[in-house]
């Protein structure tokens, strides 16, 4: 996630209308809309059925944001393939919005997963796996200690308590159209100088301006100003924003970051959900980040729910002691289920068989070769779009690079980009079905990220060609 819903007639939307002719984007979309319908007749029919038990016919909100009447019906997925119920095939490029970057079905994790399932899902005891899960994520980020989570989210929401308990200060700062699953106090962007609610965010429990301090990304001194008023516990981000497509830091801008939240006594928590796509150690290790506490979530269980989160020796040192305590099981940190014995052997196998040095080795290049084609086909139709990439995660944006997530946002487009999404899928290509994001990994080819070089070409060509 996420794309958020910018306010219509944004000035990237002007930029993008000006040169897109919006009744031919309407008839292309309907010709598109009814293709979906004839293809997937099976899907429809499940469909319909579903939406009488189902709330809005799926088991999770963000599902009705597939492009088509309805999202197909998955029969089943193995590696970067992925195939409906009405038997069509498509090269995945969404890979579960990152929840399964490494592949789906892996068969390490598959076996992994039934031996465990056989021998015992959850007992609230650890397994051994556990702390080979753990050592195996120090390694990787150069953070000694860990603890885990169900979800990002979870793991975003414990580090959130932990910060505030070790400061006494009241305040998280985040990036302005940041996102870090659905965490409450993250679900706030700037407006002029005041803090709101992300437009979307249903509701907010308390006002985000008592919670929360947004500042623009790549912006020093806007951080500086904020961090400066003392109130702020820690800064929660990610080392490139990925959740408005992909801005990348400016040169020197994350030595800034960790140089004020050091000097301002913040904890900079550094959210490496998305940004794995960096590295088997995402930025962090990528970068050389210093951050005080690393999350990391989706991917990890290949498919499996589970994330983790890492601290520095001093952070661990202050709370090793509240671990201890007689009511650690109510400060609002950790789950029944968490750090269950089938968590832990599917991260144990995920993380020994995939995610390394030579899986990215196969995946970034795939990634640089869908971001050139991509690029290529832009330049040839003089559009003043762009395509970004960040290690096997690439995406395309209707506006020149942002610099920060406003400008990101302010250029979505959801008619045009429902359009692209809708001819992808309806020529066998999934993308995220939020913003353009395609996530390669070592299962695609070059022949999959062909293909929808040729099928983006096309669009276009039918679009402004
Ligand atoms: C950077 C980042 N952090 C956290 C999350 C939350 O992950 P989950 O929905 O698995 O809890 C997301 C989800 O998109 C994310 O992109």
């Amino acid at each position: 996630m996420a794309a958020g819903r910018p306010s219509p007639g944004g000035v990237g939307v002007t930029t993008v209308s000006a040169m897109i002719d919006r009744d031919r984007l309407g008839l292309l979309r309907k010709g598109e809309e009814e293709r979906f319908l004839a293809d997937h007749p099976t899907s429809a029919r499940l469909a319909r059925e579903a939406g009488s038990a189902l709330l809005a016919g799926v088991p999770m909100p963000w599902m009705t944001r597939w492009p088509g009447a309805f999202p197909v019906v998955v029969d089943r997925a193995w590696g970067a393939r992925l195939v409906d119920v009405d038997g069509h095939e498509y090269v995945d490029l969404c890979l579960g919005d990152t929840g399964a970057m490494t592949g789906h079905a892996l068969p390490q994790v598959a076996e992994a997963v039934a031996r465990q399932a056989r021998t015992g899902i959850t007992t609230m005891l650890p397994s051994q796996d556990a702390a080979w899960v753990a050592a195996e994520l120090a390694r990787r980020f150069g953070l000694p200690r860990w603890q885990m989570a169900m979800s990002a989210t979870d793991a975003n929401r414990f580090v959130l308590r932990f910060a505030r308990h070790l400061t006494g200060r009241p305040r998280i700062a985040v990036m302005d159209w940041c996102y870090h699953g659905t965490v409450d106090e993250t679900l706030a962007v700037l407006d002029g100088d005041r803090v709101v609610p992300r437009p979307g965010a249903m509701g907010p429990p308390v006002d985000v301006e008592l919670t929360t301090a947004v500042v623009p990304f790549n912006d020093v001194e806007a951080l500086e100003r904020r961090l400066a008023q003392g109130d702020v516990a820690c800064l929660l981000m990610e080392p490139a924003l990925t959740n408005i497509g992909i801005v990348l830091p400016e040169e020197g801008y994350l030595d800034a970051v960790r140089d004020l939240t050091r000097r301002h006594g913040v904890l900079l928590v550094v959210d490496e959900t998305h940004t794995l796509c960096a590295g088997p150690g995402g930025c962090t290790a990528a970068w050389g980040l210093e951050p005080d506490l690393v999350v990391v979530g989706k991917t990890i269980g290949g498919g499996v729910p589970v994330a983790a989160y890492g601290m520095s020796a001093a952070v661990a040192e202050r709370l090793e002691g509240p671990m201890l305590g007689a009511e650690i099981d109510v400060a609002g940190v950790g789950g029944t289920l968490t750090g269950n014995a089938l968590a832990m052997a599917a991260a144990r196998a995920t993380l020994a068989n995939a995610l390394r040095e030579e899986d990215f080795a196969v995946a970034v290049p795939l990634a640089q070769r869908f971001a050139a084609g991509v690029a290529e086909v832009i330049g040839r139709h003089g559009l003043p779009w762009h395509v970004q990439r960040l290690g096997c995660r690439a995406e395309y944006w209707f506006c020149p690079p942002p610099r920060d997530g406003a400008a990101a946002a302010a250029a979505t487009d959801e008619e045009l980009e429902g359009f692209l999404h809708l001819w992808a899928l309806n020529r066998g290509v999934l993308l995220t079905p939020f913003h353009n994001m395609a996530l390669l990994s070592p299962h695609h080819t070059v022949v999959d990220v062909d293909r929808h070089t040729e099928v983006f070409a096309a669009a276009l060509e039918e679009l402004v060609g």
